[in-house]
């Protein structure tokens, strides 16, 4: 059976291909499906969720405990703002990977604290959709190590 990442995206990464092309690119979320199924290693397989409500992703990310491998997720706004998205991330065994499609750091300051971070294994931020392959071939490096 494949091993399952799940990528989980927060608030409003429903509209990215309509937001704020100039920031978050012209591509949506089924696109990057599709790109980061192309780049899972042999065995492994992605399950990519959205949510705009925070309880929704911390229910995904209980669920990941029994069903995941690793975790990749964007917080999108959550990222800034939430002890609970952090907590229940530390109850997962498994690498977790925070991508941002922005440069987060490039823009207002309080977009530069991730209570996620406190968590992740790496933090990817600024590579447009390309981000969320880099974390989805990291975390298949990171479980076939750990096996
Ligand atoms: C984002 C950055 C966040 O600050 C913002 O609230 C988002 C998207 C990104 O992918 O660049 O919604 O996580």
């Amino acid at each position: 059976m494949n091993k399952v990442i799940y990528i989980i995206n927060g608030p409003n990464l429903n509209l990215l291909g309509q937001r704020q092309p100039e920031l978050y690119g012209h591509e949506t979320l089924r696109d990057v499906e599709t790109k980061c199924r192309s780049v899972c290693a042999d065995g492994f397989d992605v399950h990519l969720v959205q949510s705009n409500r925070e309880g929704q992703i911390v229910d995904w990310i209980h669920e990941a405990r029994q069903r995941a491998c690793g975790i990749v997720i964007n917080p999108a706004a959550l990222t800034h703002t939430s002890v609970a998205i952090l907590d229940a991330l530390n109850t997962f065994e498994g690498p977790v990977i925070e991508v941002h499609i922005s440069n987060v750091h490039k823009r207002e300051s309080f977009r530069h604290h991730s209570f996620v971070s406190l968590r992740a294994e790496a933090v990817v931020a600024g590579l447009g959709l390309d981000g969320y392959e880099a974390a989805v071939r990291r975390i298949c490096a990171l479980v076939d190590r750990r096996e």
